[in-house]
């Protein structure tokens, strides 16, 4: 990797552009020219030059052992600047300001002449956020300490809104500072999986324009996420996440860790996307007692910890150690790789997984059935994301069933359907 003198991200940065147009994630010029300029390394002072212009998540803050805060991978910071299109001199809310990067990728799309303003609940980052932002020489965004729930009325409206923390309703100030045809881009977790949405107002509805996998820490505050994050008691990392209705006995998933059955082929293989990213919403929106089995802590640890090896594979970021489980009384069920990718050689960008799952403790029951769900998600020909369709009405409004699979939050009522 060259570097030159005067900007010693240039290089780095061109070939992140490069591999993102390669692999089909990036297509808007415009987007493709703010992520060949921003300097993305003065967003993470403390990470080498390869290591910030790597397409990876970067974790810059944990608390209790888990991460709170990231500068995001920028593949999917891409795709969500994609789908929310900021105009030319408009004015931007983001939710979830991190290191700062994303406000002045906004900051370089609006132009001198548009305002971003970003938010971020830690006092901290914020001021971290402030300082890099400085650094790089950006004078039209402003960062915000406070709960994004609330948005920024005084600014308002906006001709985009972005959320860089998974939300599981939406707050009702978004839609309400959002303009007539503005966009809201928010990752939106239904039944415990998360779907990177781009809304559009759509009468006194907002309708989805694009859906896409993501994988996005948790939103806090006043409208903080309601999915369960439970951490398993002796297991230091290990956590079973949920949605919120889903029954729950982490004493079991403890005392199942120590006891794993062998890992049972099923025969069939799948790219990482597909596994980590449509197959865990296929199990969700068929098995009530489905959940994800999540390793969160730096990836050292991970073999001590007792997790099963697909959550020890160095394919997985460190923010997205998560392996789709079903849960029984006495035990669990969990997807895992019958052998590790490549075998020996390198495995490559995107990866052939061979897909098995294993019982720990006594739960064979759950493990024919995890088994028979990932065969049917393979016959039905592993749905995308993309081809769902999400509908959002406030909370109260009762659209028909035949819309398609209805999800109840607290301030808004989902409607999914599939293309
Ligand atoms: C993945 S990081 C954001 C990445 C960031 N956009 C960047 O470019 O680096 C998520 C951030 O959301 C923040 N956050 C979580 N809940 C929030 C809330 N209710 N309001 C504002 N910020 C929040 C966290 O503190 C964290 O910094």
């Amino acid at each position: 990797m060259t570097s030159t003198g005067g900007d010693p991200g240039a290089a780095a940065r061109a070939e992140l552009v490069a591999q993102l147009r390669r692999r089909g994630t990036l297509s808007e010029p415009r987007v493709a020219a703010a992520l060949g300029q921003v300097p993305r390394h003065v967003f993470l002072p403390e990470v080498d030059l390869p290591g910030a212009y790597a397409d990876e998540a970067v974790p810059t803050l944990y608390r209790d052992g888990v991460p709170v805060s990231a500068a995001s991978q920028p593949a999917i910071v891409a795709i969500m600047l994609e789908q929310l299109r900021p105009p030319r001199g408009g004015r931007v809310l983001e939710i979830g300001a991190g290191t700062g990067y994303n406000a002045a990728l906004l900051s370089h799309l609006v132009g001198p002449s548009g305002r971003v303003v970003t938010i971020d609940i830690d006092p901290d980052v914020a001021a971290g956020a402030r300082a890099h932002l400085a650094g790089a020489g950006i004078t039209n965004v402003t960062v915000i300490c406070g709960d994004g729930a609330a948005g920024r009325a005084e600014d308002a409206p906006y001709d985009g809104i972005i959320v860089t923390a998974g939300a599981s309703d939406l707050a009702p100030a978004w839609a309400g500072q959002l303009a007539p045809a503005g966009r809201l881009v928010v990752p939106l977790s239904i039944r415990g999986v998360q779907h990177c949405v781009s809304f559009t107002r759509d009468g006194g509805r907002l309708r989805s324009t694009a859906v896409c996998e993501c994988g996005f820490m948790p939103l806090a505050g006043a409208m903080a996420n309601a999915d369960r994050r439970l951490p398993v008691p002796g297991h230091p990392g290990v956590f079973v996440l949920t949605a919120p209705d889903t029954e729950v006995d982490t004493a079991v998933v403890a005392a199942a860790l120590g006891r794993p059955g062998p890992a049972a082929a099923t025969g069939l293989t799948a790219s990482v996307r597909e596994t980590f990213g449509s197959l865990p919403r296929w199990l969700a929106f068929r098995e009530p007692a489905s959940a994800s089995l999540a390793y969160l802590r730096p990836p050292e640890d991970a073999a001590a910890s007792g997790v099963p090896s697909v959550l020890d594979s160095p394919l997985r970021s460190a923010l997205q150690r998560s392996a789709p489980c079903l849960l029984g009384t006495t035990g669990f069920a969990v997807l895992d790789l019958a052998r590790p990718p490549g075998a020996g050689t390198d495995p490559g960008p995107d990866p052939v997984l061979e897909l098995a799952v294993r019982s720990y403790g006594e739960a064979q029951l759950q493990r024919d059935r995890l088994a028979e769900l990932i065969a049917a998600w393979a016959a039905a020909g592993r749905p995308q994301a993309s081809h769902l369709r999400i509908h959002a009405y406030p909370a109260g409004s009762a659209p028909s069933a035949a819309e398609g699979f209805v999800h109840r939050a607290p301030h808004t009522t989902f409607v999914v359907s599939l293309r």
